[in-house]
Order: structure tokens, then sequence, then C-alpha cells
């Protein structure tokens, strides 16, 4: 068997955290999680498949990431996550065969932007698709959870997106709350740092449920999901946005009263979230969200927009402003990386 498919899938931020794991393997998370799809933030992925030999199809795969220079081979860690996916998707059909990928960002991979949600939510679309399946947008996220980034699932729709949290896997899949159409906000990313983080989101979620304060925070969520979806239903910017910037920092508070302690923030994190303050003094409607990093997501309207991106460029720490919004999701698309 033959085939060849591109797919570009977006990163997405999440209002509601996913953050602590019922089973870290399959991707299922302890709570609900609610997120937006992102616009720009996108990952392009290439897959070709050829006939293997039967004894190890597996040993004939090959990952690249796509450089301005060409094709490099992927970091080791990056891709044995690939590698392990691609063994899983594999099963999905009765003939032996082997992978070539090829892959890359449009943003700063590993600082708390979700790359590996994009990465495998594209490196699932693209991989059905050049085995000749057409998965629906739920077995889409079910599929690209299994890769072990439960934020993957989430990035296989477009808008404003719920996944539930476990224990029962099956019910574990993406379900749409609103459409890129139907509220169009911002999200202004402060770039701050664009390093590897030192602690992967996989040993965040494992370690956070040390912390004294993870049961509190677990009490505290089935109230900030009410309100999160009742501002989505109701495009209410000032019901979401507290609720977002609280939930941004509660994820930080359970990772840094860890055992032990995991500090994703930097001196650059702590200027722009006083910044994002700052604004809101100023009259500027914005708060701050973070993921498993130092960069911050800040969320407006988008007639506050060049404001929130002008005042961030400001600020001594931001290396660099990434402007986005709310998208539509994935596609399949011709621009081949192989
Ligand atoms: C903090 O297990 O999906 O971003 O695979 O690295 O994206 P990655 O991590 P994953 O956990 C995501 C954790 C989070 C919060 C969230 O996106 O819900």
């Amino acid at each position: 068997m033959t085939g060849r498919a591109t797919a570009e899938a977006p990163a997405n931020i999440a209002f509601i955290k996913y953050w602590g794991a019922h089973d870290l393997g399959r991707g299922v998370p302890l709570n609900t999680s609610v997120s937006m799809t992102l616009d720009r933030c996108v990952s392009t992925c290439t897959v070709e498949t050829r006939p293997a030999k039967s004894d190890d199809p597996g040993s004939a795969d090959e990952v690249f990431l796509a450089e301005s220079d060409g094709l490099q081979p992927a970091p080791e860690a990056f891709a044995r996550r690939v590698l392990n996916h691609l063994d899983r998707l594999r099963c999905l059909v009765d003939d032996d065969v082997a992978f070539r990928v090829a892959t890359k960002n449009s943003f700063p991979a590993a600082a708390g932007m979700a790359s590996s949600a994009s990465g495998f939510a594209a490196l699932t679309l693209a991989t059905t698709r050049a085995l000749g399946l057409d998965p629906s947008r739920h077995e889409l996220s079910v599929l690209a959870r299994r890769s072990g980034s439960g934020s993957a699932a989430r990035s296989v729709l477009g808008g404003y997106v719920e996944l539930p949290g476990g224990p029962h896997e099956e019910d574990v899949y993406a379900r749409p709350l609103a459409s890129a159409e139907d509220w169009e906000l911002r999200d202004v990313v402060a770039v701050v740092a664009t390093e590897p983080k030192s602690v992967s989101s996989l040993e965040g979620h494992r370690r956070v449920r040390s912390s004294p304060y993870f049961r509190e925070r677990l009490a505290l969520l089935p109230g900030r999901l009410d309100a999160v979806r009742q501002a989505i239903e109701g495009r209410d910017f000032h019901l979401l946005g507290p609720v977002v910037e609280e939930e941004g920092i509660d994820l930080h508070l359970v990772a840094m009263s860890a055992i032990p302690p995991i500090f994703y923030w930097t001196p650059g994190t702590i200027e722009t979230l006083d910044g994002v303050r700052k604004l809101r003094r100023d009259g500027v409607e914005a708060y701050s969200t973070m993921d498993a990093g130092p960069n911050v997501h800040v969320i407006c309207r988008p007639a506050d927009e060049a404001q929130v991106a002008e005042r961030l460029t400001e600020l001594a720490s931001v290396q660099r402003v990434i402007r986005d919004g709310v998208g539509s999701g994935p596609r399949l698309c011709e621009d081949h990386l192989l």
C-alpha cells in the first residue's frame, strides 16, 4: 500500500486546563477541559506509506523535521513519541506498511505553546488519510488522544471545544461548544522564552497530584466549567475573562506546590502578567492564561488586539508577540513536505 497525505492542525489554548490524568499513556484526563482552537499557530505534517516487511514494519519508519534548509532527522525523544503513535495507527489496517513522516510548526515548539496538540492532531489526520481511511471527527479525536497528548484530542475541532475527563475512556473525545464564527476572540501570545520547558506536561500531570492544593483545585473546577460554558454560549467576555485568568494561575499554583515543585514561570512571565493587569487598569479588557510553560496567552476581543499586542511588545522580557485568534480546525492540504 502506498499513499501520501498532508494535514495542517492548529494548536489550542485551554480556558479550563487538563492537568492530572487517569491514564497518562492514553491521554485520559482526570478533569474536563475547555479550549479555544487557534488559527495561525499550526503544525503541518506529511505522511507517506509504503509496503514493508511483515516481521517488523515499524523498523523502517522515518521521522523528519522540515526545516528551512531541508529535512533533518527528528530529535530522539520526539521521534520516539511519533514512532509509538505510528505503531498504534498501523494497527488500523491489515497491510504491513512503513511510514515516512515530516513535520513542522509555525511557532516555537515545546515552550508552553501546545505543539504536541497540533503536532499529534496533524500526524493522526495525515496518517489515517495516507492509509486510505476517513475517520469521523469523533474517531480522530480518540486516535489523537491515544498519542498520549490529551490536548491533541481537542485540536481536531475548530472554535470552542470541550473534552470530558475520564475514567471512561470511550467518553473522552472532543465536543464542539461554539464555532469560530460564533465568537471571534483573539489570543495574543507574549513569547518570553523559546527553549524547551524543563519539565514535560507528561511529568507535570504525574506530579501535580502530589500538591496539597490539588484536591481543592478539583473541587473548584465544576463551578469554573459552568461559568466558561455559560460565557461561551452567551458570548460574555466579562464572565469568561476572570475565570480563565484564575484557572491559568491555578495550574501553576498546583505545579509550584507539587512534590518536588515545578516552576514554569520566569521573570518574563511575571512582568507580562503584571502588564496585563496594567492594561485592564487602563481600560483594555484582556486576560492572561498559560499552559505548562513560561509564555503568556492574552485573550481579548478583536477591537483590543492591536493595543494589547503593542503594549506587550513594549515589555522588556517579551521576545516576540504572536497575534492569533480562534480558528476553524484542521484541514488536509497539498503543500507536501515530502
Ligand atoms: C497544561 O498531555 O496534552 O497544556 O502533549 O505536551 O500538549 P502536551 O500535553 P498534554 O497536556 C496539556 C496540558 C496543558 C493544559 C491543557 O492544554 O489542557
